[in-house]
């Protein structure tokens, strides 16, 4: 008997639209991550961050291998992290459309820049920046693992965004 068989679920077993109504349950905050390449910023919205380690201290995001920021963040070798705010909703959604001009991306979406070069949205709630530490392949998304460089709070009072089965929101 092979056990591998035995707990391999067969493929396509769970429905791809129920899966994503199941972990749609799971809250998130929301970021942009950002990275500059040349003299271009990138940036992406991004839900699947995730603090991975204290000691080195690494974070990670998971990037989807079609989007225009996976290959950028490949060729910087460092991003930035903007933990959005209530009031950073349309940031979200602008970063979040697929193939929006590269070029004055970030015009209105006021911004400073970190000591890497990447912009770090104004009013964010918190950021961090990275150096990306090793990358690696989880099916469509690439987990990019980044070496933190710097950790910054925003206004202490700031209230997060927060993105739950496909709504944006706010802590109760
Ligand atoms: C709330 C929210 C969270 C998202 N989180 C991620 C994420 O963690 N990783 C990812 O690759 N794409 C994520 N996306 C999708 C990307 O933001 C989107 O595909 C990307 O900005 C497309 O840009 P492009 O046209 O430059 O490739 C998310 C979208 C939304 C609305």
């Amino acid at each position: 008997m092979s056990v591998t068989a035995a707990v391999d679920p067969p493929e396509h077993a769970v429905d791809v639209a129920a899966y994503r109504r199941v972990v749609g349950h799971f809250v998130s905050g929301v970021t942009v991550v950002t990275t500059l390449v040349g003299r271009t910023d990138h940036a992406m919205t991004a839900s699947a961050f995730t603090s991975l380690s204290l000691e080195p201290l690494l974070v990670l995001v998971c990037v989807d291998k079609e989007a225009r920021f996976h290959d950028a963040v490949i060729e910087s070798g460092s991003w930035g992290v903007s933990i959005l705010s209530v009031d950073h909703r349309r940031s979200a959604e602008w970063f979040a459309m697929k193939g929006r001009p590269l070029i004055g991306q970030m015009d209105r979406h006021p911004y400073h820049r970190g000591a890497t070069g990447a912009a770090l949205l104004d009013g964010a709630v918190a950021w961090l920046e990275c150096r990306t530490d090793a990358i690696y392949d989880g099916g469509d998304h690439a987990i990019v693992v980044g070496a933190v460089l710097s950790a910054l709070e925003g206004d202490r009072d700031g209230q997060p965004l927060v993105y739950h089965r496909g709504r944006y929101g706010r802590l109760a």
